[in-house]
């Protein structure tokens, strides 16, 4: 799970936290509504691919008035409004870059929006995109504990989860090695199946459909399928427009960080499909 995995980069925490809209959660809104964001904005801030770490120091540290650092930025969403109401499962669509893992880290709390509010009801779990969510030097087990605490889960209920969470992910004989001798596929299953099994209110999933060999693509269609007919909220994130229309009611289209469409996904699928005909995208 990349809860851990904050991917602000350096330059953008250091030089954000100054502009950052302090609305970053709004709690207890009354409606039924699982999530609303209003206006949702983020700027990144970096250097200039002409400067370099090193020239950035060297001004820093020598108080040089004709600073060479540059800073860029990128409007990565641009007033960005949704709303996902409880036990519906929303599909984002848009292609590379488009803006929707962005979207999802600042919903997860991950990174903060430059502006706008949101409100999340319930309990969030998130698998975003593949890779990083654990702690490399740790083992497995000692993921699955850290990633649950973060969830909000108490030691005592994730230790009652521990089986069911190791038998799912199906690299048990793994499970006491440290995650950097996990493939990238064994890292995803494990993250899959806490991302699962710790039964949240609201569930995010960013481009991970397509996770594993086919019987765990089976048991994990299974499982989602079980949250979406269980009543629970589930955002997913796919470039993939069958998934979208297999599973989702309602989507939206984000393109360049805006939203292009918004509403039932069969309309939203096929502005998807008429910007690409256009070749827009
Ligand atoms: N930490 C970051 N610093 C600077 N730019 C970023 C950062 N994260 C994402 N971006 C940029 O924001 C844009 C949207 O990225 P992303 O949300 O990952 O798109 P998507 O998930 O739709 O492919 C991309 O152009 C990406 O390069
Ligand atoms: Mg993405």
């Amino acid at each position: 799970m990349n809860l851990f995995n904050n991917t602000n980069n350096f330059y953008d925490n250091k030089l954000s936290d100054n502009n950052i809209n302090n609305n970053i959660l709004v709690k207890n809104s009354s409606s039924n509504y699982a999530i609303e964001a209003e206006n949702i904005t983020k700027v990144f801030k970096r250097l200039s691919s002409h400067t370099t770490l090193k020239k950035a120091f060297i001004d820093a540290i020598t108080f040089n008035k004709n600073k060479q650092v540059k800073i860029l930025k990128f409007t990565a969403l641009k007033d960005v409004s949704f709303a996902v109401k409880k036990g519906e499962t929303f599909g984002i669509i848009g292609p590379n870059g488009a803006g929707k893992s962005t979207l999802l880290k600042i919903l997860c709390k991950i990174m903060k929006p430059t502006a706008g509010k949101i409100a999340v009801k319930g309990s969030l779990s998130a698998l975003l995109e593949l890779g990083t969510g654990f702690h490399p030097e740790l083992t497995g087990r000692e993921n699955i504990l850290i990633n649950g605490l973060i969830l909000g889960l108490s030691k005592k209920e994730i230790l009652a989860k521990y089986d069911e969470i190791i038998e799912f992910s199906g690299i048990k004989d793994f499970i006491d090695e440290p995650i950097k001798t996990y493939s990238s596929g064994m890292a995803i299953r494990l993250s899959f199946s806490v991302a699962v099994n710790v039964n949240p209110d609201i569930l995010i999933l960013d481009e991970v459909l397509a996770v594993g060999d086919a019987e765990f693509q089976a048991k994990s269609k299974k499982r989602i399928e079980e949250f979406i007919n269980g009543g629970r909220t589930v955002i997913l994130v796919s470039h993939d427009k069958k998934s979208i229309l297999s599973y989702c009611s309602e989507a939206m289209l984000l393109h360049k960080g805006g939203i292009i469409a918004k509403g039932k996904s069969e309309e939203v699928v096929n502005k998807y499909e008429e910007i690409e005909q256009a070749k827009i995208i």
